[in-house]
């Protein structure tokens, strides 16, 4: 039976996984973008995440506690600051990263495509092998093969030879290889601006419009006016 009654529109998710490599304020932002933006996100936390999300936030992400553990995450700052931001996660559904049976793990589930932000090593491995260990990888692999956008924000330096390979395998594979590289053209004053700079990119991949960096216009020296992102 479809839920859908007529006249609603179903809802279609971009799903957002979160692997265990740094920059989960990366993964904040581009959350926050996201729900910005009026979509609805299914997030997926890989089990080596909580321990990067613990060391960057002091944050425990409960599976039970979920809802209030994904405000807690989303509401700081890059500088770690509580209370940063404002967050309403109600567009949020939260799958656990063990639960294969989950609406993500098969294609007929509807999503926009797949935000893997940030992508460890082992993420770009397993993605690129089509191993699906856990259901962020699942997710990822489906995402491929129903020709959805997928994009992996890699954190990682230096890159190994195997990774370099494994990249160009998810290139191939139609997938937007996005490093978490931070520019500094945008006219970054704090820690936030280069967070926000990676996290509008990873939009921009998806086509989720945003305010979060100023873009390029063209013109060298726009730093040094004072003119801060819009
Ligand atoms: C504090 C911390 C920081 C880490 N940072 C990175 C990183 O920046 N890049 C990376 O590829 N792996 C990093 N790792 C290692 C990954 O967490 C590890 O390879 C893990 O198996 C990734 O699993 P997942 O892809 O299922 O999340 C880090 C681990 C910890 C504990």
């Amino acid at each position: 039976m479809n839920p859908v009654k007529p006249g609603e529109t179903p809802r279609t998710p971009w799903i957002v996984g979160v692997s265990g490599a740094s920059g989960t304020p990366y993964a904040a932002a581009v959350l926050r973008g996201l729900l910005a933006a009026g979509e609805s996100v299914d997030l997926v936390v890989s089990r080596a995440a909580r321990l990067t999300l613990l060391d960057e936030t002091g944050i425990s992400f409960r599976d039970g506690h979920w809802r209030d553990d994904l405000r807690a995450w989303l509401s700081r700052g890059a500088d770690g600051k509580p209370g940063t931001f404002d967050a309403d996660v109600a567009r949020v559904r939260y799958w656990s990263a063990g639960d294969l049976a989950a609406g993500p793990s098969s294609g007929s589930y509807p999503t926009k495509g797949m935000l893997i932000v940030p992508a460890s090593t082992a993420c770009v491995a397993g993605v690129a092998l089509g191993l699906s260990k856990d259901l962020l990888q699942r997710a990822a692999s489906v995402t491929l093969k129903e020709g959805r956008r997928l994009v992996v924000a890699v954190r990682e330096t230096p890159l190994s030879g195997q990774t370099l390979r494994q990249l160009v395998a998810l290139d191939e594979a139609g997938a937007v290889v996005l490093p978490a590289s931070p520019a500094f053209y945008a006219g970054a004053t704090h820690i936030q601006d280069l967070v926000d700079f990676v996290a509008g990119r990873v939009l921009d991949a998806a086509g989720v419009r945003h305010r979060l960096y100023r873009r390029w216009e063209g013109e060298l020296g726009g730093r040094t006016r004072g003119a801060g992102p819009s």
